[in-house]
């Protein structure tokens, strides 16, 4: 699913609090950054999707117990924090500041230099 919109400045409406699983990430893109949507409890997290090791986006992995694993070759990852947890995974995942209004997920991007 592709939004997109600017709410602020830089905060990009990316999906509702409804449409999130806490069994089932979603995948999103917002411009041209492929980013998995996870509901850990009452808290979403916005984490890069495509893992680090190889070509797999992570939001079609398996989330369990606030882990989310690559469905290609198994590399884990904590989701509140990104932290890899397995050598296959080769470095921390990029997480993004969350924020729910009114039942909408808004999430940041880092500001360019260029100020796209
Ligand atoms: S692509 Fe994710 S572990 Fe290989």
């Amino acid at each position: 699913m592709t939004t997109g919109a600017d709410i602020d400045s830089h905060w990009h409406e990316v999906a509702t609090l409804a449409q999130l699983d806490p069994d089932f990430p979603v995948g999103v893109e917002v411009q041209g950054q492929k980013i998995g949507l996870f509901l850990l409890g009452e808290t979403v997290h916005a984490v890069e999707d495509v893992c680090p090791h190889a070509y797999a986006l992570l939001s079609q992995g398996f989330q369990e117990d606030g882990v989310i694993e690559c469905p290609l070759h198994a590399a884990r990852f904590d989701i509140a924090s990104g932290k890899c947890l397995t050598e296959i995974g080769q470095r921390d995942l990029q997480c993004f500041p969350v924020r729910v209004q009114q039942g909408r997920v808004q999430l940041q991007l880092p500001i360019t230099k260029a100020g796209a």
